[in-house]
């Protein structure tokens, strides 16, 4: 039987997901016409304010850690963003699909670099848990081929209540979850199928140890420094109170030129650019980690290849929203620069993509998989959301073309060798890595 049908042998996953009409944030801002109701004066924008009069302008970036992860009132921090009921849908909570080709692309990695004894599954910015929900089902339906193998599940979230929910998701009820605010792992518990799952803050504070990594949406919701290209040279956008307008931000440009520059290419031949070096320091962690203990990260966002220009959007319920009105009321985010992701692996270890997401989806067998489903299912209605699921995902005007895939692998992956290889093993020969090319299962 192929593994395809084989990830589906259990029920289908309370597959009721959202679909269709709700927004997904690939889509581009447009500069923002606001519903009366939400120019309010919101705590946040008190907080800035304040900021701003004691210390003068701010760049974007530091607004966008501001707005979405203040401890004390970011976006990220207190609210259930995601869903219908939220501001914005995403690729594992429109479809089960998703997440399991997902699942099955690490088992495939896993397989492919000489299936270790143990891995690390680790996932940057977890959302619900869904996507790591759809994996671990693939995980345990797949559990002969995985047997003997210690896998355990490490979460980095900065929400609070983001965490509090993917412990419901993914955490065993009935064993208490450990809490320690004061340590690197501030939740510990079991998962439903009985692995170890542990949540962090941050990427540095996970255990050095074989993994697989994954961030879907993630880099995208990292603070950004934005600049214009002027006959002086570059200057940054900052962000400053409106003198015109009581209670009203405006985006302003900087008289000098400001430290951030340094992350511009010297060829960059744009006239206006955002750089992510919070992005930069966490694919250079990735990349030694990977390189130290092998392993693989897997990034799936919407992006570009360097190319792209003025990029910083927001969403409210369903809706671009104007990033400077009701800051802390809505998801800001900036399209990845997956050429910027390259240069700072810094050759330590190769890396795959972009490739679109209809294109990955289809190498992983999303069309085999959607018929295992949908020949399952008697119900109409579960029948046309798992159509329309493949849609959304799939339809170039949708989230096919808008959203990518990028792999970040040790050098010997690509041409052959493993770090994983004991005296009984022999040396595999390199396969092609699944979703970039066609998924080869051995
Ligand atoms: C846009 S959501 C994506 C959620 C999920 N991956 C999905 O696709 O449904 C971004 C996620 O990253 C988390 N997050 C945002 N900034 C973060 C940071 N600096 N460190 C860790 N997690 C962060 C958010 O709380 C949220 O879980």
């Amino acid at each position: 039987m192929s593994v395809l049908a084989r990830a589906g042998a259990g029920p289908l996953s309370a597959a009721a997901r959202a679909v269709v009409p709700w927004l997904w944030r690939g889509k581009y801002f447009s500069s923002g016409k606001e519903p009366a109701e939400n120019s309010l004066v919101t705590p946040m924008l008190r907080h800035l304010m304040y900021k701003i009069k004691s210390t003068g302008p701010i760049t974007v970036a530091e607004y966008m850690r501001e707005v979405l992860t203040n401890p004390a009132k970011g976006y990220y921090v207190y609210r259930d963003m995601l869903g219908e009921k939220g501001d914005f849908i995403t690729s594992p909570e429109i479809s089960q699909i998703f997440g399991e080709l997902l699942g099955i692309w690490f088992i495939s990695e896993w397989m492919a670099t000489g299936k270790s004894a143990a891995f690390q599954l680790v996932e940057l910015g977890p959302g619900r848990g869904t996507l790591a929900g759809d994996i671990l089902r693939v995980f345990s339906q797949l559990g002969s081929v995985l047997k003997n193998c210690d896998i355990s599940i490490h979460l980095v979230e900065v929400s609070q209540k983001l965490s509090e929910i993917q412990a419901l998701t993914l955490a065993e009820e009935k064993i208490p979850l450990e809490r320690n605010a004061g340590s690197p792992a501030y939740m510990k518990g079991v998962t439903k199928s009985g692995i170890p799952i542990s949540w962090y803050r941050d990427l540095q504070d996970v255990p050095k140890e074989y993994s697989f990594y994954l961030a879907h949406e993630f880099f995208d919701v990292l603070p950004v420094h934005k600049f214009q290209k002027t006959p002086q040279g570059w200057r940054e956008v900052f962000i400053d109170i409106d003198p015109q307008v009581s209670d009203k931000l405006r985006f302003v440009l900087a008289p000098c030129a400001t430290p951030a520059e340094a992350f511009i290419q010297c060829d960059e031949t744009r006239d206006h650019v955002e750089v992510c070096p919070d992005a930069g320091v966490i694919i250079q962690e990735l990349s030694q980690r990977i390189a130290l203990t092998g392993g693989a990260a897997l990034i799936a966002d919407y992006g570009h290849d360097g190319t792209k220009t003025d990029t910083f959007r927001g969403f409210c319920g369903h809706k671009l929203h104007d990033v400077l009105i009701a800051p802390g009321t809505a998801d800001l985010t900036a399209d990845v620069d997956f050429s910027y992701l390259r240069r700072m692996a810094q050759g330590k270890v190769a890396s795959l993509g972009p490739v679109q997401q209809q294109t990955f989806l289809k190498n992983m067998g999303i069309d085999v998989r959607l018929k295992v489903l949908l020949d399952k299912s008697d119900d109409p209605s579960m029948r046309q959301q798992l159509l329309q699921g493949y849609d959304m995902l799939m339809n170039p005007k949708k989230m096919g073309e808008r959203f990518n895939f990028f792999a970040l692998l040790p050098h010997q992956r690509l041409h052959g060798g493993s770090h994983q290889m004991n005296a009984r093993q022999s040396k595999p020969s390199p396969s092609p890595v699944a979703g970039f090319g066609e998924l080869v299962w051995r």
